[in-house]
């Protein structure tokens, strides 16, 4: 590979024909970047512009999880995801639920933090500050980056002073609550933040002059303990049956699989990535970011000190209870929300719910997620749904036709599916005339 010079600022044209040279086969990387944009004048500058050196644009899936009832409403959610069991698993586990009554969501609080990390020299063990003057400062000396926020009820709630002597000598932090309602809020919060870092300097400067104040970095946490939701589902373990599996037997062994991922961290951290199968997809539909989220809930799974299911299951007086907590700090306003075409749509889809409402929704997909999961590692064992649903892909990388799929759909109803038997099925039916027939 060679180094290409001052990429940003060449045209998208030449930054293909640039990048195609470095590539073994040019043209076809330059025909597919080119194929994979979008004709829409309007659509394609919105879409090229979110992000720089933009090429062409990914293209996942977009799906629906139809029927999911909870708190006694339907939803219909949208998905997005390349993997191709993660939307059948989640409406097959809330087809289940509907069922039996479906999921209870409620949601904990809403509170979003930030930080300021300062490094004071000088007098750190005398130097006490003014809490109360230095908050009031800080609250009059942001009011007008927080007057929009504080007219639909939101703003800073809270600023609490840590002085420290780790990770260094002079560690003094500003923790910063907000509420920002229906939006995610980074860009508010982080504006405010770094506001604050200039205003508190200057206060101290004025008002303890003996005292070098130096801000270290200003942000948001992506931590959020505070902004958390419940989704829970419950039925008597009678009810708990699936596939000729006995429901007694099935509850019982489901909580001893959430035991597990309570306990190991080799299964902890595989039935949490079940459970960000779905959130993942609908944070992704609905123009949220997912990295955040992926980083809160990791964290919040290791909030004990070690790592651990997000998930608990029990049974108590005859009664089968799954239950999820996330930290989900997620928006309907704001950031790529209303910006992006698909992700409004999802918003629409779902009755442009409110921040707290996509809250519940998302925990209760991670929740179905997760339930689909374990319902057929305990029983059925998780391969036979996922090949099936991975035959297509199979069949897709030999350029199947309509024809073949049928044939093959047919033909791997009662037989094991693997890249070796559908790799066997194409040879074999392109082989003979006519095709093998079960
Ligand atoms: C695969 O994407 C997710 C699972 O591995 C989750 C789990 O093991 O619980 C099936």
């Amino acid at each position: 590979m060679k180094k290409i010079e001052s990429f940003r600022s060449l045209s998208k044209e030449e930054q293909i024909e640039k990048l195609a040279q470095e590539t073994i086969d040019a043209s076809l990387v330059k025909e597919t970047l080119n194929r994979f944009t979008i004709a829409d004048p309007a659509y394609k500058e919105l879409l090229e512009n979110l992000s720089e050196n933009t090429l062409a644009l990914h293209m996942l899936p977009f799906g629906i999880a139809p029927n999911v009832m909870i708190n006694n409403t339907l939803y219909h959610v949208p998905m997005v995801t390349e993997e191709s069991s993660v939307i059948a698993a989640a409406a097959s586990a809330s087809s289940f639920w509907a069922a039996r009554g479906g999921i209870t969501a409620t949601v904990n609080g809403t509170t979003k933090q930030g930080q300021v990390h300062f490094r004071i020299t000088n007098h750190l063990d005398t130097f006490s500050l003014d809490q109360e003057a230095i908050n009031r400062e800080i609250l009059s000396k942001t009011s007008h980056l927080t007057e929009s926020m504080r007219k639909r009820g939101g703003g800073i709630i809270g600023i609490k002073w840590v002085k420290k002597e780790v990770p260094f000598k002079g560690y003094l932090k500003c923790d910063v609550d907000f509420e920002t309602m229906d939006a995610m809020g980074a860009n508010f919060i982080n504006s405010c933040l770094e506001a604050i870092g200039r205003i508190t300097t200057e206060w101290i400067l004025t008002n303890h002059p003996d005292t070098e104040c130096e801000v270290i970095m200003a942000i948001l946490s992506n931590h959020y303990p505070d902004c958390t939701v419940t989704a829970s589902v419950s039925a008597p373990v009678e009810m708990m049956g699936w596939q000729g599996h006995d429901g007694r037997i099935m509850a019982k062994r489901f909580v001893n699989a959430v035991l597990i991922a309570k306990h190991e961290i080799q299964r902890a951290v595989t039935h949490n990535k079940g459970i960000m199968n779905g959130v993942d997809a609908v944070v992704l539909a609905t123009g949220n970011d997912f990295r955040a989220i992926e980083a809160a809930c990791h964290a919040f799974a290791a909030k004990e000190g070690g790592y651990q299911s997000l998930s608990d299951a029990w049974i108590k007086d005859n009664i089968f209870t799954f239950s999820i907590t996330l930290p989900l700090a997620v928006g309907t306003v704001g950031g790529l929300t209303k910006l992006h075409p698909l992700a409004k749509t999802a918003l629409d889809i779902l009755g442009n719910p409110s921040a707290s409402e996509l809250m519940m929704i998302i925990a209760s997909i991670g929740l179905m997620s997760n339930f689909a999961a374990v319902r057929a590692l305990t029983s059925t064992g998780i391969q036979k749904g996922h090949m099936k649903l991975h035959l297509t892909n199979l069949l897709m990388s030999y350029n199947a036709t309509k024809e073949e799929m049928k044939l093959a759909a047919d033909w791997f109803k009662d037989k094991e599916i693997s890249s070796l038997s559908v790799k066997e099925f194409i040879e074999q039916t392109r082989n003979s005339n006519p095709p093998i027939n079960g």
